[in-house]
């Protein structure tokens, strides 16, 4: 059965949503929306240089996946843009690669290019907007709903806190993606939800509703925490099949 999302408004579930996500402000790529460790605009200049140069021909000119490679690519590179990637996550991403598919560990760059990437990277998150109509329920009512899906479908691979460290988890190269560094948005998720990440582990999920989705989703954003926690760093120790540049 699945789990319904019927059940009463509980009072407790404190909200580890940093807010309702409603992120309003439009600012243009590179600025800084939110977070305090604001980057300094030449170095996010410098930043959106190194991006064209290493990474656009497999990301895309900006970072959405839609490079004239992306067909060759295993697996095919999500829009980047639509998960807010942590500054720590992306740079730990840059020095480890994701083994098991196509990006690159990038020992031989300069230790500053990479920050720069990195830092360019954690701005492109686009602003997540859900607004109240949009919503099936109350926050805290989704977190809730949204954690019984999770456990039933989601914790044998994705793990309990999140990591990616679920019982399953070795079983599969790329590992399962850890949702401390990258928070998807909504659309974001219900895109890798509801088609899966073909040639990887992540399936697909027909028999979700959208307001499963939707919960499912208010619970996965309650695990980012800005941190390196990472599949790549459990997967570092074990074998490496990522190609390297
Ligand atoms: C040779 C192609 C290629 C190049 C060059 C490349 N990437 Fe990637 N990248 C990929 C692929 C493929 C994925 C998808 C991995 C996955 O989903 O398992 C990816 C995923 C990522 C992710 C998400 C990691 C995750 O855990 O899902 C980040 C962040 C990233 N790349 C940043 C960069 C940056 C920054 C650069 C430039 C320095 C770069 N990439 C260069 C192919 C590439
Ligand atoms: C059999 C293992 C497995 C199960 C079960 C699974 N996933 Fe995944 N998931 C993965 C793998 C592997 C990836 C990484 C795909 C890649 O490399 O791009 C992933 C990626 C994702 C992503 C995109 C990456 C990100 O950082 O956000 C989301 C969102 C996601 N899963 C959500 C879910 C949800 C929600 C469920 C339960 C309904 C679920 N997954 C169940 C293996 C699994």
């Amino acid at each position: 059965m699945m789990p319904s999302l019927g059940a009463p408004i509980s009072a407790l579930a404190p909200l580890v949503l940093d807010a309702v996500p409603q992120r309003t402000s439009n600012a243009p790529k590179g600025s800084k929306e939110s977070n305090s460790s604001a980057v300094p605009a030449a170095s996010s200049t410098r930043g959106a240089k190194l991006f064209e140069r290493d990474c656009a021909r497999c990301h895309g000119a900006n970072g959405d996946g839609n490079s004239q490679i992306r067909g060759t690519l295993h697996p095919q590179p999500l829009d980047l843009a639509s998960f807010q990637i942590s500054n720590a996550y992306a740079l730990q991403v840059l020095h480890n690669g994701v083994p098991g598919s196509d990006m690159p560990a990038w020992h031989v760059s300069p230790e500053k290019d990479l920050r720069d990437e990195a830092a360019y990277t954690s701005h492109l998150a686009k602003p997540v907007v859900l607004s109240e109509q949009d919503r099936y329920a109350p926050p805290d009512a989704l977190v809730e709903a949204g954690k019984r899906v999770y456990d039933a479908h989601c914790e044998r691979c994705h793990g309990m806190s999140g990591n990616g460290d679920g019982p399953d988890a070795r079983k599969y190269r790329p590992r399962p993606a850890s949702f401390a560094g990258m928070r998807p948005s909504f659309e974001g998720a219900q895109h890798v939800i509801q088609n899966g990440v073909a040639g990887t582990a992540m399936p697909s999920w027909p028999l979700l509703t959208p307001p499963e989705i939707q919960a499912v989703t208010f619970y996965v954003r309650t695990f980012y925490n800005d941190g390196t926690a990472s599949r790549s760093s459990t997967a570092a120790t074990s074998a490496r099949t990522g190609a390297q540049p």
